[in-house]
């Protein structure tokens, strides 16, 4: 059995990007695995830094995790900022991590350049807490999209170097998972980049049918393949790569064909695409609206979620303390 831990940030609501590049891993490995699902409301700091809406994002979230199929009973679904152990690994982490390394982050390099009035401190150590969320269980397996590769790299270069630094082999070094295959990136509707949260090119999970329709008969498009057999351009492959993961197999490949050999209208395959999102995110949003209704319930799976999730972190932190070399008198 491999312990496996995954987690989203409380910034907004989930769309088909989170879905298919954690959730979907996530929930095919519950039954098999230790595994830990956690909303990390401490990272969402880094970039919405004041209290208005985080307790409602929270709350969004998770009811959203649980629509998607992940069993409270049989995974520890939990918040971040319930394990008190977290901010004391990651204090124990910085001390071995470097300004060089962290500014060297794709990542933080991008929230510069997005946020340039709040370059703060959370977001150079993003990555050490994001180790530690992962670490503190001992964890093997991450199911993430292809976006968090390189914070992957990260936690097993942390693990490897508490590792080396104070002569043990106790963290493992754990992986980005997808089984076997490569990690997900799902683009976003308007013809260029990933779908995602502040993109304004999301497809929310719980958006209405009405709402699917217009963003997906919006999406960019071009004005149609002229010759045969031609590679189509980014927004229409980006058309494509959504249609893989949410329409049926003939259906895809009908519109594959229908593109090849020049005779496909973009507005037919819009259509099906909307109507295909539709089919897929509606019992998840009937589900999510019952859960995110019932407050006793939410509040007793992030209770349990964190009585679970301690009792892992806190055997993680006596025996880091005593590796370290912190000694009662
Ligand atoms: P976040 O909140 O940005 O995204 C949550 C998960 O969704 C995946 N994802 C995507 N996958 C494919 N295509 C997309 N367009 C797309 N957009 C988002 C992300 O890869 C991620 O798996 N740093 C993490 C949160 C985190 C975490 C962790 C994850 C904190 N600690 C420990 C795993 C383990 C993040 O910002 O994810």
């Amino acid at each position: 059995m491999d312990t496996v831990v995954s987690g989203i940030r409380s910034t907004g609501k989930l769309h088909l990007g989170n879905y298919f590049g954690a959730l979907k891993n996530f929930v095919k490995m519950q039954n098999e695995n230790h595994c830990y699902f956690f909303i990390a409301d401490y990272h969402s700091l880094t970039t919405h830094p004041t209290p208005e809406n985080l307790h409602e994002n929270v709350k969004q979230v998770l009811a959203e995790y649980l629509a998607c199929g992940i069993d409270p009973e049989v995974a520890t679904v939990f918040l971040q900022s319930d394990i008190p152990e977290i901010p004391e690994l990651y204090l124990l982490l910085n001390m071995n991590s470097y300004i060089g390394e962290l500014e060297r982050t794709t990542s933080f390099k991008d929230k510069v350049r997005l946020q340039p009035d709040n370059v703060n401190a959370g977001l150079l150590t993003y990555p050490v807490l994001m180790a530690t969320d992962i670490i503190i269980h001992k964890a093997s397996k991450v199911p993430v999209g292809k976006d968090q590769e390189q914070n992957l790299e990260m936690t097993r270069k942390f693990a490897r170097r508490f590792n080396n630094m104070y002569k043990v082999d106790y963290f493992p070094e754990p992986t980005a998972y997808n089984f076997g295959e490569t990690l997900v990136k799902i683009p976003g509707l308007d013809g260029s980049g990933k779908m995602g949260k502040s993109e304004g090119n999301a497809v929310y999970l719980t958006d209405s049918p009405g709402v699917i329709r217009k963003k997906v008969m919006k999406a960019v498009t071009d004005s149609g393949p002229t010759k045969m057999n031609q590679d189509p351009s980014e927004p229409i492959k980006n058309l494509f790569t959504i249609m893989q993961v949410v329409s049926e197999a003939q259906t895809f490949d009908y519109f594959k064909e229908q593109y090849k050999n020049c005779s496909i209208r973009y507005g037919d395959l819009k259509k099906q695409l909307a109507e295909d999102i539709i089919k897929f995110t509606d019992p998840l949003r009937t589900r999510f609206e019952e859960l995110y209704s019932d407050n006793d319930y939410l509040g007793r799976i992030v209770n349990m979620g964190a009585e679970k999730a301690r009792q892992s972190a806190s055997q993680t932190l006596k025996e880091v303390r005593e590796i370290i070399g912190f000694k009662k008198f």
